[in-house]
C-alpha cells in the first residue's frame, strides 16, 4: 500500500507549509507536499529548521491577506538567521498579487502551477526570484496522491473539481482559481479507496460548487458522470466509509442529489448551503441567481426528503447598498430556516470583482459591525434551538478523540455534523459509537451511551 503520510527524514531538505483559507487550500497543501516529496523534500513542522518556508494563502477577505503580510515579516527573520532559506507564497493571494509579492519573497506560485514548484525552486538565486501564476483550463492534479496532513487519520478531503464559473459579484475566487473544471471520476474513486484502505473512515468531496460537477466522457456519453452519480459511486466503496461534501450552491442543488443522500446511510445528512443574504434585492446584486423564495423552497425540499438533515450556511453583512430592510430580511430568513450553524462575515470589498467596479462599498464600518453582531447573536439562539430538537434522539458518532475538557469523555460528529460529547469506554479515533442526546449547548450535544 502506498504511504500517504508525510515523510519525516532529517537527511532530506525540509519544507514547512502554513495553510490559510478553506479546506480546498488544505487539500492543495497536501498536493504540494506530494510533489515536493517526489523531488526529495521532507516535511518539517518547525519553521526554524526549514530550508523552504511556504504559505498557502487566501484572498477571500482583506483581513486574510493582511495576516499573510504579517507572516512574511516573520518568515524573513528566518532568512537573517540562516543562509539560503527560501520563502514562497502560493495559492490565492499569489495569484491575485503576483509581482507585488515577488518584491517581498523568493517564490510566487498560483493554484494551478504546483507541478512547476520543483523547477521554480531549482531556479531560485538570491537576486532571481521565481513566479508562475498561469491559470489552467485542465489542471485537476488528478493522478497526484495527496500526502495527508491531518493529525488523526480519520477524516480526509478529496478535491473533485477546481475553479469556479459563478462570478458572484463580491467574490475573488474566479479570479484566483480560474475557470471551473471537473476531475476524472475514476481518479476520485481510486483516491477514496486509497484513503479507506489506509484506515480513514470519512471522506469529504470538495468543490466551490459541487452540484455543477460534471465529467464529460468524450468517447461515450453514456459514461458521463454528474455529482449525484459521483456521490453514489463513492458511497458504494464501503458502508463503513462516511461521505460528506461541500459546498452546495442553492441555485444548483438538485433533487437527484437530495434523493441520493437519502438512499445511502453512509452519506452524511448535512448540507452546507450558503445563503449570503435573505434579501432578494441583495441576492440579485450579488449575482447569486436565486432569490429568497427559491432558497426557502430548496430548504423545504431537503427537509421533506431528509427530515433531520443538518443545514449550515454562510452570511455576508453589509453588502453594497444594503438597507435596514434588506438586513431584516436576512434575520427573518435565518429565523425561518433555523440553521444549525453559520459562518458570518462583514462584506470586504475585493479589488477587481464586479462589485468593486459597479457598486460603492457604502455601508459604514460601524453599521456593518452592528449588523454582523445582530446576525451572530441571532445565530447563537438558532443553534441552541436547533440543538434542543436533538434531545432524546439517537445518533451514530464517528469518534475524533478525547474531549478537550475531560479526558474520560470522547468527542466526534454525528452525521448531521453536530459535535457530540459522551463518556468513553476506551474507544479510539475512527471508531463508531451509538449515543442518545441528553442536553445541549449552542455548540455541542451532550450524550449518553446506548451501545
Ligand atoms: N466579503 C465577505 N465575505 C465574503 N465571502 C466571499 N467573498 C466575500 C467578501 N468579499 C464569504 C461568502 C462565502 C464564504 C466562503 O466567504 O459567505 O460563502
Ligand atoms: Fe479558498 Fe477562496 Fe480563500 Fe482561495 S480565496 S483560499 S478559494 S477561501
Amino acid at each position: 500500500m502506498r504511504n500517504i503520510k508525510p515523510i519525516i527524514d532529517p537527511s532530506r531538505p525540509k519544507v514547512y507549509i502554513e495553510t490559510y483559507g478553506c479546506q480546498m487550500n488544505v487539500n492543495d497543501s497536501e498536493v504540494i507536499l506530494s510533489i515536493l516529496q517526489e523531488e526529495g523534500y521532507a516535511l518539517t513542522e518547525s519553521m526554524d529548521e526549514a530550508d523552504v518556508i511556504l504559505a498557502n494563502t487566501c484572498s477571500i477577505r482583506d483581513n486574510a491577506e493582511q495576516r499573510i503580510w504579517g507572516r512574511i515579516d516573520q518568515f524573513k527573520l528566518q532568512k537573517r538567521k540562516r543562509d539560503g532559506v527560501i520563502i514562497g507564497i502560493v495559492g490565492c493571494m499569489a495569484e491575485r498579487l503576483k509581482d507585488k509579492l515577488l518584491e517581498a519573497v523568493d517564490l510566487v506560485a498560483g493554484p494551478d502551477s504546483y507541478r512547476s514548484l520543483p523547477e521554480l525552486l531549482r531556479a531560485i538565486r538570491p537576486d532571481n526570484p521565481q513566479i508562475n501564476v498561469l491559470l489552467s483550463h485542465e489542471e485537476t492534479y488528478a493522478e497526484i496522491s495527496p500526502v495527508r496532513l491531518d493529525k488523526n487519520g480519520v477524516s480526509a478531503f478529496i478535491s473533485i473539481m477546481r475553479g469556479c464559473n459563478n462570478v458572484c459579484s463580491y467574490c475573488v475566487v474566479p479570479y484566483t482559481r480560474g475557470a471551473e473544471r471537473s476531475r476524472e471520476p475514476q481518479s476520485i474513486l481510486r483516491e477514496a479507496q486509497e484513503i479507506y484502505a489506509n484506515g480513514y473512515k470519512e471522506v469529504t468531496l470538495l468543490g466551490q460548487n459541487v452540484d455543477s460537477y460534471f465529467w464529460k466522457d468524450k468517447e461515450n456519453p453514456a459514461n458521463n458522470v454528474n455529482f449525484a452519480q459521483l456521490l453514489e459511486m463513492v458511497a458504494k466503496i464501503s458502508p463503513e466509509l462516511r461521505v460528506r461534501f461541500s459546498t452546495s450552491h442553492p441555485k444548483d442543488i438538485s433533487d437527484e442529489v437530495i434523493y441520493t443522500m437519502a438512499m445511502y446511510d453512509n452519506i452524511c445528512k448535512h448540507i452546507h448551503l450558503p445563503v449570503q443574504s435573505g434579501s432578494s434585492i441583495m441576492l440579485e446584486k450579488m449575482r447569486r441567481k436565486y432569490n429568497r423564495e427559491w432558497y426557502l423552497e430548496r430548504v423545504k425540499k431537503i427537509r421533506s426528503v431528509i427530515p433531520d438533515c443538518g443545514i449550515t450556511t454562510d452570511v455576508i453583512a453589509g453588502f453594497c447598498g444594503e438597507t435596514e430592510q434588506d438586513h431584516k430580511d436576512t434575520l427573518t430568513l435565518m429565523e425561518e430556516v433555523v440553521f444549525d450553524s453559520a459562518f458570518m462575515f462583514a462584506y470586504s470589498e475585493r479589488p477587481g470583482t464586479l462589485a468593486s467596479r459597479k457598486y460603492p462599498d457604502d455601508i459604514p464600518y460601524e453599521t456593518k459591525t452592528k449588523r454582523l453582531n445582530e446576525i451572530i447573536e441571532l445565530q447563537g439562539r438558532m443553534s441552541l434551538k436547533s440543538n434542543e430538537k436533538e434531545v432524546g434522539r439517537r445518533l451514530k458518532v464517528l469518534v475524533e478523540g478525547p474531549s478537550k475538557r475531560n479526558p474520560d469523555e470522547l468527542c466526534g460528529r454525528a452525521g448531521n455534523y453536530k459535535m457530540c460529547v459522551f463518556p468513553s469506554r476506551g474507544e479510539k479515533a475512527g471508531d463508531y459509537c451509538e449515543v442518545e442526546v441528553t442536553s445541549v449547548t449552542p455548540a455541542t450535544l451532550l450524550c449518553k451511551r446506548i451501545d
